[in-house]
Formats: structure tokens, C-alpha cells, sequence
């Protein structure tokens, strides 16, 4: 079966900094797939590649099947893969329904007499949302009265609308409480059962595990594993993300300490608490 997305063996170095090591994953349509790592763990830099922000330094991306060579994320959305950023990219003043359609307005009348058609606009923008669930008062009102939540569902619901086949969202609960986060993650299921190939990253195994089809966990830039739900319960989930991110942030403040102060005794104990990390089988290998 060809995978929507798929990537074989890639790299991402930045100089000597190793952000993504051999990662190989896949997205298929109607699934959500969920990148989870700690910070640092090259989850940003995956998606960065997947929406050509960047290029791998190694290995393959491949798009239906075919190799992409993605030079801008301008292409990536040519090719149907969009991504809600957390910051949005949208203008706090304006309507909802101007963001909605912000550098792809509906024009009516011919050139050179060719206006927005705000009517249209406005009733496209409550059909659309209405579609994915999501009811708003009024397309006039502007995008900063809505809730975090809302915000990002209007940025999946206009995604959807505009032909995406795959949908990126970096850490889209981030800034959430959790009713906030339910709501995202509703537009989350809503978006898969549309068809798309949905790739949700987060470092919340708890906001992953209810909407997940798959996860694909990072540490330090590698795949750690990738699970079917059907293969890994909640707490397990939970228990890779916990004590693997505690262990490493200590481990990784007593590298810094001993760095910084050139304390040997601070190093031992950094090395010490490396191999017990592994130990744990929650390190590198
Ligand atoms: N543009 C960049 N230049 C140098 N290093 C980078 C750059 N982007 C990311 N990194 C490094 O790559 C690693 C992975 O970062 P990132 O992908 O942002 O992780 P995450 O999103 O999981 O927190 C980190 O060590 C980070 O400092
Ligand atoms: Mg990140």
C-alpha cells in the first residue's frame, strides 16, 4: 500500500547539531498520526521537512509514492499538505471570516471591475465551520474574541477547506486548558473522518491517546518507536514520555551545571545518571 507520506532514513543536521536522525514514518489518509517527544526531540524539525520549511540533509520524503523535493512550504500546499502553526498566522482585529479567506479572497465581476465578494465570504465561512462542528455568532466578529480553542479550529476548518489532504499541527494544545484542547482535538477526529491524513504533534500523551491511530515517538532526533493504539496502552504511553523527559531534563541541567562550573563531581554524576536512564531502557538505545 503507498502511504500518503512517507519517509525513509532521514537526517537534518544544522552544522555539527544532529536534530533528526535515520527517522523513517508514514502518514496514511483518514488517520491521525502522533509525533510525541520531549523538547528537543526534533518533532518541530520533522514537520519543518514535511512542509518544506526545510530540506533533509539525508534520506527520502516521498508524496503518494513520489519523491518530494519540496523548496518552499508554498509547494507543500501545492501538493496539499498544510500546517496550522501555533502562532496561526492570523490578525487578531479582523472578522473571522476575513482571516478565513486571507491571500485567497473570493472575487466576483471581471477584471478590471473585480471586487471580494464579502456576502459570499461570510456565508462560505459559517457553512464551512458549520460543517466541522464549530458555530459562530457572527462572521464580523473579530478573531481575537474568539477562545485559543476556537482559533485553531477555524485554522483546521480552513485548511480543510482549502484542499489540504494532509494536516500538520504543531503542538496545537499546547497553550490549552483542558476544555480548550477538547475542542481542538474534536476538530482533530473531524478533519480524519474527512479523509485526511492528519499528523498531530504534541508531548501530551494524554491530549495524543484518545484521537491517535498511531504514534511515533522521538528522543534525541530518533524514532524510539512507532505504535498502533492497539499496541501500546495509555500508560505505557505515558510512562515512555514521563520518565524519559524527566530523567534527560535532569541529566541534561547536570551536563549544563558541570560545563559551566567545571565541576568534575558534577560530571560524574551526569555520566551516572546517563547509564541509569538506560538502564531504565529509557535512553538512547
Ligand atoms: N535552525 C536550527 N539551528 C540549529 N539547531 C536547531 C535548529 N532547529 C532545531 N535545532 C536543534 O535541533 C534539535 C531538535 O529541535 P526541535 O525540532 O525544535 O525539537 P522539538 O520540536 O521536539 O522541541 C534541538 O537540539 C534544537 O536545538
Ligand atoms: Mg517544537
Amino acid at each position: 500500500m503507498t502511504h500518503l507520506i512517507e519517509v525513509d532514513s532521514v537526517s537534518k543536521y544544522f552544522g555539527n547539531i544532529m536534530a533528526l536522525k535515520d527517522v523513517s514514518a508514514h502518514v496514511n489518509a483518514g488517520e491521525v498520526t502522533c509525533v510525541l517527544g520531549d523538547n528537543g526531540a526534533g518533532k518541530s524539525t520533522f514537520i519543518k521537512i514535511l512542509c518544506g520549511l526545510h530540506q533533509a540533509s539525508d534520506g527520502q520524503y516521498r508524496v503518494d509514492g513520489e519523491v518530494a523535493n519540496f523548496a518552499s512550504p508554498r509547494e507543500a500546499l501545492d501538493a496539499g499538505i498544510a500546517t496550522v502553526y501555533q502562532d496561526l498566522a492570523m490578525v487578531p482585529l479582523m472578522a473571522v471570516w476575513r482571516n478565513f479567506f486571507l491571500g485567497s479572497e473570493l472575487q466576483q465581476g471581471k477584471t478590471p471591475f473585480k471586487r471580494m465578494d464579502v456576502a459570499k465570504s461570510k456565508q462560505t465561512v459559517v457553512d464551512e465551520l458549520g460543517k466541522m462542528g464549530i458555530s459562530i455568532r457572527d462572521p464580523e466578529q473579530p478573531v481575537g474574541t474568539l477562545s485559543g480553542g476556537e482559533r485553531q479550529s477555524v485554522a483546521i476548518a480552513r485548511a480543510v477547506y482549502f484542499g489540504a489532504r494532509v494536516l500538520i499541527l504543531d503542538e496545537p494544545t499546547a497553550a490549552l486548558g483542558v476544555k480548550q484542547a477538547g475542542v481542538v482535538l474534536r476538530y482533530v477526529v473531524e478533519a480524519k473522518k474527512r479523509g485526511l491524513g492528519v499528523i498531530l504533534i504534541t508531548h501530551n500523551p494524554h491530549h495524543a491517546y484518545p484521537v491517535g491511530d498511531h504514534f511515533v515517538i522521538l528522543r534525541r532526533g530518533e524514532v524510539l518507536g512507532d505504535y498502533q493504539k492497539k499496541d501500546i496502552p495509555l500508560e505505557q504511553l505515558v510512562q515512555m514520555m514521563a520518565g524519559g523527559a524527566d530523567l534527560e531534563t535532569l541529566q541534561h541541567e547536570l551536563e549544563k551545571a558541570a560545563a559551566q562550573t567545571g565541576d568534575d563531581e558534577l560530571a560524574e554524576a551526569a555520566t551516572a545518571f546517563g547509564e541509569e536512564t538506560e538502564q531504565l531502557g529509557l535512553g538512547d538505545e
